[in-house]
């Protein structure tokens, strides 16, 4: 039998699932230092509102979709986004009505139905912000900020791109010009931009098929068409982030696989991974919230895909590990570290100890294995004696505690080692 977790899916074990709990927390931090609040939303919403959201003729919805009836008949799909889903819940619950605007984060697994390769995979986990009621650049330049502070804090060296995808004012000219354009060129085309001349022009833009690129070149260029409004708000967007030391690029071809956007889009790249290189991506979106029934209420934010994150390899400093391994020698100090084991585990103190009655010598292996900083042995003398041997695994010194001193002696010691720890990282 060849049972394997499901194509494009995968499983984190420990200890990197240990590095995944402290990138998510290391995101989740920074967001709530910049007052956003978390938002949990079910991982799978009628399909939609994705098709309303998203966007019905783009990729995510015509093909990527993992789609299936409830029993009733009615049409769900596993989320293959979260902003969607936060303009939906945003609505459902009148948030607006909290005073605006709201800041929400969220953080889980996505699904898009991709053909696997580095870096894409159909199940994968994002971090991301939303700032829902403002229409001004300070907003869009505060969700950029907060996302690069998130890549400097990993010492990832990222570059940022830049574009505006205009409004309802200016890009339907826009559109019309491209579509003709591209008319004119239709034979050096592949079949999918082909189709997609009629219904989503903007993303043959992004085709990564070198005759769509050669065509791509000599497009009609977006910036061209930028109404006075778009251009203002992207020139105090740049402004902003400049004033604030960030290095940017203006890309005047950058478009989003997703429709809600309008003006701001940004990407996150890390050049060195190849073709999957954003590492995180959003944009402005000033109509999603109207499309599922609410007020006008413009909006921006932005996702991080974090399997790319790992890829490139992120600075993770996690903290030591703390606590104690309790080796047993004999029957009776078994069941003394078992007993001990929970009056620490009681007193928050982690501990572990020896579930397979091995021998003194193997347990002192094991208790190096599980790299606990501490290792306490309870044999007949330490019994009789009314005393713990602790022992300090890094510097291998051992002494005696008092059995009445040892949870204050233990705590004193993973302090002190902490603080140790804390200041080596900086
Ligand atoms: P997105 O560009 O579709 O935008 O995805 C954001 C990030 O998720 C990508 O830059 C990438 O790092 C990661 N990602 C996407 N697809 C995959 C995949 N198949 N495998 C691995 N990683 C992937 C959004 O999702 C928007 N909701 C962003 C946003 C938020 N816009 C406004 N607010």
């Amino acid at each position: 039998m060849d049972i394997r977790a499901p194509k494009g899916t995968m499983d984190i074990l420990p200890p990197d699932s240990e590095r995944w709990r402290l990138l998510q927390e290391i995101g989740t931090s920074l967001f709530q230092l910049y007052g956003y609040r978390e938002i949990i939303l079910p991982i799978m919403e009628y399909t939609e509102v994705f098709a309303r959201g998203i966007g019905e003729s783009t990729d995510i919805v015509q093909k990527e979709m993992f789609t299936f009836e409830d029993k009733g008949g009615r049409s769900l799909t596993l989320r293959p986004e979260a902003t969607a889903g936060v303009a939906r819940a945003f609505v459902q619950h009148r948030l607006e009505t909290e005073g605006l605007p709201v800041k929400l984060y969220y953080q889980g697994p996505m699904f898009r139905h991709e053909r696997p390769q580095a870096g894409r995979y159909r199940q994968f986990r994002q971090l991301g912000v939303e700032l829902i009621g403002s229409p001004h650049p300070s907003a869009d330049a505060e969700v950029i900020i907060l996302n690069q502070r998130f890549f400097a804090s990993l010492d990832l060296d990222v570059e940022l791109v830049i574009n505006s995808v205009g409004d309802e004012q200016c890009r339907p000219d826009y559109v019309r010009a491209l579509k003709e354009y591209l008319e004119s060129q239709v034979k050096e085309l592949c079949e999918d931009c082909r189709r997609r001349i009629d219904k989503n022009p903007l993303r043959v833009l992004d085709c990564k098929k070198e005759g769509c690129g050669r065509v791509v070149q000599g497009a009609p260029s977006l910036q061209d068409f930028l109404c006075r409004e778009c251009k203002e708000h992207l020139h105090e967007v740049e402004e902003l982030l400049g004033d604030s030391g960030l290095d940017f690029k203006r890309e005047e071809r950058l478009v989003r696989g997703l429709d809600y956007y309008t003006r701001t889009v940004f990407e996150f790249l890390e050049p060195s991974l190849g073709a999957q290189n954003a590492l995180a991506a959003g944009g402005r979106y000033d109509h999603l919230i109207e499309e599922f029934g609410g007020k006008p209420t413009p909006a921006v934010g932005f996702s991080i895909g974090l399997e790319r994150v790992m890829l490139a390899n992120p600075q993770l400093q996690s903290g030591l590990e703390e606590g104690v391994y309790i080796l047993a020698i004999g029957d009776e100090a078994r069941r003394k570290a078992f007993e001990t084991a929970s009056g620490l585990r009681a007193s928050g103190i982690r501990a572990d100890f020896d579930h397979l009655l091995r021998s003194p010598k193997a347990q002192m292996r094991e208790a190096d294995r599980v790299g606990l900083p501490f290792c306490m042995i309870i044999g007949e003398e330490e019994l009789s004696g009314g005393y713990y041997s602790l022992r300090d695994m890094r510097s291998g010194i051992q002494d005696k505690v008092e059995k009445t001193d040892i949870l204050d002696e233990l705590k004193r010691r993973l302090a002190e080692g902490r603080q140790e720890g804390s200041s080596r990282s900086e």
